[in-house]
């Protein structure tokens, strides 16, 4: 199986977003072979699940709230995302780690409360350019996971992902070399196993595209890919499936 995420930001507003998810579950693809799954915004989240309801393509959050009810106004819990039928949630997104600077605890905890409600955790981790001049790719890495992963209580039946996100290659046309890519998602899933004997699907994200989807997929180590503004866009997003589709 092979995981085609689709991140679509605070690009799209209402209607676009309906609009694109309308487009989405009109597209052909097996489904035993891909499993498609798209974020769109908070707005668009209920009405998008309803669309997609009698599919097989699964519906996020962006990011859920670390609480898990109360008084914390503007946020929103896991709970009440899955309670309207959303299969997963972000976290820990490097726009949400840099931009809105969200805390190691603040993924961890959000981690913890996804779990706890049956919501699939997509845990995104990646080295900035900065790390990456420095020779520091492995410890942000193993920081990352080590931070955001100890003392996390797995639930078997809720699938868990890990997202490997260079922040240098988010949103900046510079994707990642997939032959690079594959020996950082070998490496992550071997230091997974200290903290889960669940398979989990490591997927890769970065400026993937329709020319590049490929060649990441065609990796054994690349699970799948997290798509960004390629997929907020009908005709880049369904040549990304399609693509993926053919392997
Ligand atoms: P991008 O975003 O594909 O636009 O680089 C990926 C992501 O942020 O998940």
């Amino acid at each position: 199986m092979k995981y085609i995420f689709g991140n679509w930001k605070m690009f799209l507003d209402y209607d676009e977003s309906i609009a694109l998810a309308n487009e989405v579950k009109s597209l052909s693809y097996a489904p035993e072979k891909l499993q498609l799954t798209v974020f769109p915004n908070y707005l668009a989240l209920h009405d998008i699940v309803q669309i997609l309801k009698d599919t097989k393509i699964g519906v996020g959050a962006q990011t859920v709230s670390r609480r898990p009810q109360g008084a914390y106004t503007g946020a929103i819990s896991a709970y009440l995302v899955k309670k309207i039928g959303c299969t997963h949630g972000l976290v820990g997104h490097s726009e949400r780690r840099y931009i809105f600077h969200e805390s190691d605890e603040d993924i961890h905890d959000k981690i913890e409360a996804s779990f706890k409600v049956g919501l699939s955790p997509v845990l995104c981790v990646g080295e900035t350019e900065e790390d990456l001049k420095e020779g520091k790719r492995q410890y942000r890495l193993k920081k990352q996971l080590m931070k955001a992963l100890e003392g996390i209580e797995f639930t078997p039946s809720v699938p868990f992902f890990v997202a490997y996100e260079p922040v240098w290659a988010v949103s900046s046309g510079k994707p990642c070399n997939p032959a690079d890519a594959d020996d950082v998602h070998g490496w992550i899933k071997e230091e997974l196993k200290q903290y889960t004997d669940m398979i989990v699907p490591v997927l890769y994200g970065g400026s993937v595209d329709q020319e590049n989807v490929v060649s990441y997929l065609s990796r054994e180590t690349i699970d799948g890919v997290l798509v960004g503004s390629a997929s907020t866009k009908r005709d880049s997003f369904a040549q990304i499936i399609a693509r993926a589709n053919e392997i």
